[in-house]
């Protein structure tokens, strides 16, 4: 945007260039226009803000207040401006404050009086709560498919690792053997919740404030129901007060965006930790690394770290959104101004983050035998030699009590449970018998965890198909 001089600016002014300037005597600042301008972060709001325009038009002839040709002409006008804008020769003002008036102003300018009534009974603050809504609910859209995506990308690499063993962890520490394929699938369902929670969250959205105008109706005897259907919107505001100042559809579109980071910042974590060479779990491709500027054998995380990063500021756009709202009396107050930036960084942040994810998770290269080896450390199969003893009907606790001396015994002599002698687990409980062996194995600890939600290769395969085979819709 061009820096205005303060004389460009009494020039403008002179020449009305604020559409509300006729009531005041004196210009504002070179900073209080800066200040309180939007143009600058909510011009990408322009294709839906035509589109609003449009649908109020078309509503406004069909009751008369324009003419046919008045509604020929603003169509021409806006084709025309959709023009500019993609060519990038259309001329936006700070003067004229926000996309609204910019868009009005130049509708005037290309087709005269028709431009000017458009304007009728609307209100810049039903419009930009309109232009909000369908801004997000494109990206809603966009987020929910890009989900769907990441979704099958890791049910697509669970598919493959059904059968690799790694370790699951509680506080860190082994716990218990579980498949590569199980733990990613951990996170499929998270982002299954993120897309169920946005398809939630679009049926807010996806409400007309348009008809309530600045704040209490309009004397013209709109129809608004016209306005949403050709819009797509499934229902129309039912108080004019609160369609103009509600934004509670953007912080559940922020709640829902600084949960889907924190997924993502989750499972970055993970990226991290296992590319680490003290776990070496996994390589990611090159292209989501840097090298150091100083350590020549360093290859980072980068793109994982930054996620998870991210996933701050994003959480911090919800806090502002329901800060901002919170000491607002009713109805529209220029405060609302303030929900944009925050709101188009989440949804930016999210796709962004989403798009790389879903190639980033598809390129990871897994080191099974290394998982295998961190798997075979730790007593991960503990649990099930405490589970053989109660299918022998020991009761639990005794067994878990048994099973505690046992490991004791390996730590000592520095061995796993599986290298025990019959003879010495024997010791512990008379009721060992030579088949502990294949339970205590990884394989057939997994193995036996094949109910639904288990991590046996059996039922991964299962859960991952249902996935593949989803319709994202
Ligand atoms: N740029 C304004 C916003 O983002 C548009 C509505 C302005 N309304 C007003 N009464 N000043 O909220």
């Amino acid at each position: 945007m061009p820096k205005n001089t303060d004389s460009d600016l009494q020039s403008q002014f002179a020449n009305k260039a604020q559409a509300w300037s006729a009531r005041f005597s004196e210009p504002v600042s070179e900073l209080v226009k800066r200040y309180t301008a939007s143009v600058e972060f909510d011009q990408r709001m322009a294709q839906v803000d035509i589109q609003g325009s449009l649908a109020h038009a078309d509503m406004l002839a069909s009751i008369g207040i324009l003419t046919t040709a008045d509604l020929t002409s603003i169509e021409r006008g806006m084709a025309r401006i959709q023009e500019e804008i993609a060519n990038g020769s259309f001329q936006w003002s700070l003067d004229l404050e926000d996309v609204h008036l910019n868009i009005e102003k130049r509708l005037v300018e290309l087709v005269g009086d028709a431009g000017k009534r458009l304007h009728t009974g609307r209100s810049r603050n039903d419009q930009v709560a309109t232009d909000i809504r369908l801004w997000v609910r494109n990206e809603i859209d966009i987020a929910i498919e890009l989900l769907h995506e990441l979704r099958r990308k890791l049910a697509g690499l669970a598919l493959e690792h059904a059968d690799t063993i790694m370790p699951g962890f509680t506080h860190l520490q082994v716990a218990q053997p579980v498949t590569f394929g199980h733990h990613l699938l951990a996170y499929a369902e998270m982002f299954g919740r993120d897309a169920e929670r946005l398809a939630d969250c679009r049926k807010r959205v996806n409400r007309l404030p348009l008809g309530a105008a600045a704040l209490a109706g309009t004397s013209y005897p709109i129809d608004r129901e016209r306005v949403a259907r050709s819009l797509g919107f499934d229902e129309v505001c039912r108080n004019s007060l609160d369609a103009v100042s509600d934004r509670d559809f953007a912080i559940e579109f922020c709640a829902a965006a600084a949960l889907i980071m924190t997924h993502v910042s989750r499972l970055s974590e993970e990226l991290v930790l296992w590319m680490s060479p003290r776990v070496g779990f996994i390589d990611l491709a090159d292209r989501y690394c840097t090298g150091s500027s100083i350590m020549p054998q360093k290859k980072n995380p980068d793109v994982p770290e930054l996620a998870r990063g991210k996933t701050g500021r994003v959480n911090g756009n919800l806090v502002a959104l329901l800060t901002l709202m919170k000491g607002q009396p009713l109805a529209y107050n220029k405060d609302n101004q303030e929900d944009k930036e925050g709101l188009f960084d989440s949804a930016d942040t999210v796709r962004d983050t989403l798009t790389i994810f879903v190639d980033m998770v598809g390129g990871i290269r897994v080191k099974a035998d290394a998982m295998r080896a961190a798997a075979l450390q730790g007593f991960a199969t503990a649990t099930d030699l405490a589970d053989y003893l109660v299918k022998k009907g020991v009761p639990f606790r005794d067994a878990h009590e048994t099973v505690a001396h046992a490991v004791r015994e390996c730590e000592q002599r520095g061995c796993d449970l599986a290298d025990l002698p019959l003879a010495d687990l024997q010791g512990f409980h008379a009721d060992i018998k030579e088949d502990i062996y294949q339970v205590l194995t990884l394989e057939g600890s997994v193995a036996a965890r094949k109910h639904i939600g288990g991590t046996a290769p059996e039922r991964v395969r299962i859960e991952a198909q249902r996935i593949l085979g989803e319709d994202s819709d």
